[in-house]
């Protein structure tokens, strides 16, 4: 039979696809944009990162494509509609990131909290002149109320995170009751979001919302930048309205603003929810196996359900 042409548009984990793709598949390593439309003409299959925008332009040049396996759980860089349109099976790999994205939504909390970020500058420009008892006096977490926004898998996972260091975890839904949402923020110590992005949670935390928050609140972004307003954040943090934020995603990433850079009070990371040796492994086993069960006519369990867009 013949082996099925597989794009990546990276070499996402060089051993796994070696072992696991390479045997059975001819594999096209697309290197630019342009290589990804010239590729994409001979594909039947194809792996996305979260990086690359999988639109209908792009689809266009797609015309035997069967699937998308994009290497994450969000899928907001794919237009799914248009893919379940022509018939293009799209796969993510959830569960195998859920515990490391909830453990670094736990470290951004504790960094935020103790201020790491003020520590790390001080013994790195050499300025740490011994220990002073009021240096750098951040807040325990222990029985503080955590909101956690989203209740899917990796909200759930770093609820019973926080729940085991003694907070107190409240969780809001995206469907929640307005005068909930507010009740809930107004007694947030922490909120830590871990919603799916979409054009209904397009800055779910926006200016109003903030306003809720008090001072010594602080605001954990694992999820994606666009689900905050990047601007209100930066305004708040800047005003001291809020105590600090943990971010790993922002809203025009990669780029992260002068101004939140340039903050004390916030932690930045460059979109390492998923970084773990184990859970990047785990994600190539994934999307290459259901890539491969779907160009096989079987059933992939990863496969992201759409609702057909409605007629206007
Ligand atoms: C990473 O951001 C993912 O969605 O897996």
């Amino acid at each position: 039979m013949k082996k099925p042409t597989i794009v990546i548009t990276e070499n996402f984990h060089p051993q796994v696809i070696k072992a696991k793709l390479a045997p059975f598949a001819k594999v096209l390593y697309a290197n630019s944009n342009d290589d990804l439309k010239f590729y994409l003409q001979k594909a039947d299959g194809l792996i996305s990162l979260v990086t690359n925008k999988i639109d209908k332009k792009i689809l266009n040049y797609g015309k035997n494509l069967q699937v998308v396996g994009n290497f994450a759980v969000g899928f907001d860089n794919i237009d799914i509609e248009e893919c379940f349109l022509r018939k293009i099976k799209v796969i993510n790999t959830p569960n195998v990131l859920t515990q490391s994205t909830a453990e670094l939504t736990l470290a951004l909390a504790f960094a935020a909290a103790r201020r790491f970020p003020e520590g790390e500058a001080l013994c790195r420009s050499h300025r740490f002149d011994g220990w002073h008892p009021q240096m750098l006096l951040g807040q325990e977490l222990y029985k503080k109320n955590v909101a956690i926004v989203g209740n899917g898998r990796i909200g759930k996972a770093a609820g019973k995170l926080f729940k085991a260091i003694g907070c107190n975890v409240n969780f809001v839904s995206s469907k929640e009751q307005r005068t909930q949402v507010i009740k809930k923020l107004k007694a947030a110590d922490i909120v830590s979001l871990h919603l799916p992005y979409n054009s209904k949670t397009h800055h779910w935390l926006n200016p109003q919302k903030i306003s809720y928050l008090s001072k010594h609140t602080i605001v954990i972004n694992t999820s994606r930048g666009p689900i905050v307003d990047e601007t209100a954040l930066i305004k708040a943090l800047e005003q001291k309205k809020i105590f600090a934020a943990g971010l790993d995603v922002y809203e025009n990433e990669p780029k992260i603003p002068k101004k939140l850079s340039k903050l004390k009070n916030v932690v930045l990371l460059p979109h390492l929810g998923s970084a773990t040796e184990t859970a990047r492994k785990a994600m190539a086993e994934s999307v290459i196996s259901g890539v491969l069960q779907v160009l096989d006519g079987k059933k992939p369990k990863n496969l992201v359900r759409v609702k057909p867009r409605k007629k206007l």
